[in-house]
């Protein structure tokens, strides 16, 4: 699995500890920044992020800001990409078997560490249960054609 990442300076410290994570699990990524805590703007990190899983070239997008609202918000713009926001263990693992989330976004004002590291584990380990969900999913995508029935 390739996954790419991505944070503003309110994701930078949770992005270093997700990192670490990836590292120990032995999953290879790219981090697009940023590359310290000084101030920048999500939607810079959403898109790279967003668009190369878009494009195919990563499996996997985890992006990191102050709450995960503003790159969820920039991430979903993007055609092709289920972005979702998790706080929980439960909703990482439903964005995966219900939703397809191809993209992650944790707040660091919002999730300690030691919540954030369970929450990409499962996340990255749980996979698409399909048949009924891939009908609705299907429908996200008709929506983004402007394929309305
Ligand atoms: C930056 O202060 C903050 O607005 C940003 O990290 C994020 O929380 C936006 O949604």
């Amino acid at each position: 699995m390739r996954v790419i990442i991505g944070s503003d300076h309110g994701g930078f410290h949770l992005k270093q500890e997700i990192r670490n994570l990836l590292e120990e699990m032995g999953i290879a990524y790219e981090d697009v920044g940023c590359d310290c805590p000084e101030s920048v703007d999500y939607p810079d990190y959403a898109l790279p992020v967003a668009e190369r899983v878009a494009k195919g070239e990563f499996d996997r997008g985890i992006l990191v800001c102050g709450t995960g609202i503003g790159m969820s918000i920039a991430a979903n713009k993007v055609k092709g990409i289920r972005c979702a926001v998790v706080s929980d263990e439960f909703s990482a693992r439903m964005s995966r078997e219900h939703n397809d989330a191809n993209v992650l976004a944790l707040g660091e004002r919002v999730v300690g560490p030691g919540l954030a590291r369970e929450i990409v584990r499962v996340w990255l380990t749980t996979d698409f249960a399909g048949g009924r969900h891939g009908r609705r999913v299907a429908k996200i995508g008709a929506i983004e054609d402007g394929d309305r029935e």
